[in-house]
């Protein structure tokens, strides 16, 4: 069976490296604010290419600390828009941060915040609101993701860049922001923080991001054609279904392969860095033959 998605594979390589990583922030006796967390924000600032970036717990934690502080001293009522096809936690981070989600297919320009969301790791259009806070949790390595905007991350462990348990981030080129962020992270809001051995082990995975996406574009490029458009890190690899899924999740296992169903009406193919070209193989053959009957294509 091909398996949707296996994390040891794109690991192996590394694993002499993590397991210095981590026995070096055990040794070093600094568990939090330390200076791993430190190096990390300076490396992935610079990886995004923008100047100030908060290390924090989670995605989630991200969008909701992005928009805090962008809400904070608005005097509105924080409608924020985002889309309809997204991301459950999208909208948990919007009522974390005691916004008002307004969800549509395109912003209809009623809202003063906007949080797009680069889907399946596809970079989306960013509409003109007063505030964007862009959801880059699946955008890690897109080029364009979270560089004019601030930026929520996330490094969930099945994330392009993942960390071994749950760790974000937010970037942003405001300084103030920036500030905003930081001051909520320790105190008021919840825990907040990245620990250091995440952060280390971060540290270690961030230079083979690209090399990575690079392996997926290469997967992806025996896949059949889904339509989605613009740059992407194939994050995810979604099909479409115009007559829905049926039993579709059913013909891949008894094909071989293992896919799974996110929260649109997509069915997602295993893509991902560490497949052997035999699986590869074996995924686009049965996902040309099964999109390919005539009643199911888009
Ligand atoms: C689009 C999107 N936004 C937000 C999140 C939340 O990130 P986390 O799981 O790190 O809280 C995720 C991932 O889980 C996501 O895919």
């Amino acid at each position: 069976m091909v398996p949707f998605l296996d994390l040891t594979r794109a690991l192996a390589p590394l694993r002499a490296e993590i397991d210095a990583a981590i026995a070096r922030v055990v040794s070093s006796g600094r568990f939090l604010n330390g200076p791993e967390v430190e190096a990390f924000e300076a490396e992935f600032a610079a990886y995004v290419g923008v100047d100030h970036c908060v290390a924090v717990s989670s995605g989630t934690d991200a969008l909701a600390m992005a928009l805090r502080a962008h809400y904070q001293n608005s005097g509105s009522n924080c409608s924020t828009w985002t889309p309809q096809t997204g991301c459950p936690a999208t909208l948990a981070g919007i009522f974390l941060a005691q916004g008002h989600p307004v969800q549509g297919d395109t912003y209809g320009g009623g809202s003063e915040f906007a949080v797009p969301v680069h889907l399946y790791g596809r970079l989306s259009d960013v509409p003109p609101a007063k505030a964007v806070v862009e959801d880059c949790a699946q955008a890690i390595g897109v080029p364009g993701a979270g560089v004019r905007h601030t930026a929520a991350w996330s490094f969930y462990p099945t994330k392009n860049l993942g960390a071994l348990g749950d760790a974000g981030a937010v970037t942003t080129n405001d300084i103030d922001v920036a500030k905003r962020v930081r001051a909520l992270s320790p105190y008021g809001y919840g825990p907040g923080r990245m620990d250091e051995i995440q952060a280390a082990v971060l540290r270690v995975k961030l230079p083979h991001v690209d090399r990575w996406n690079s392996e997926r574009a290469a997967i992806a490029s025996h896949y059949p054609d889904n339509g989605l458009r613009g740059p992407t890190n194939h994050h995810l690899y979604p099909l479409f279904f115009e007559k829905g899924i049926g039993g579709v999740e059913k013909e891949f296992l008894d094909a071989g392969v293992q896919v799974r169903r996110y929260f649109n009406d997509e069915i997602c193919l295993p893509c991902f860095p560490g497949m052997t070209d035999a699986e590869v193989e074996r995924v686009a053959a049965a996902a040309h033959q099964i999109l390919n009957e005539p009643w199911r294509r888009l």
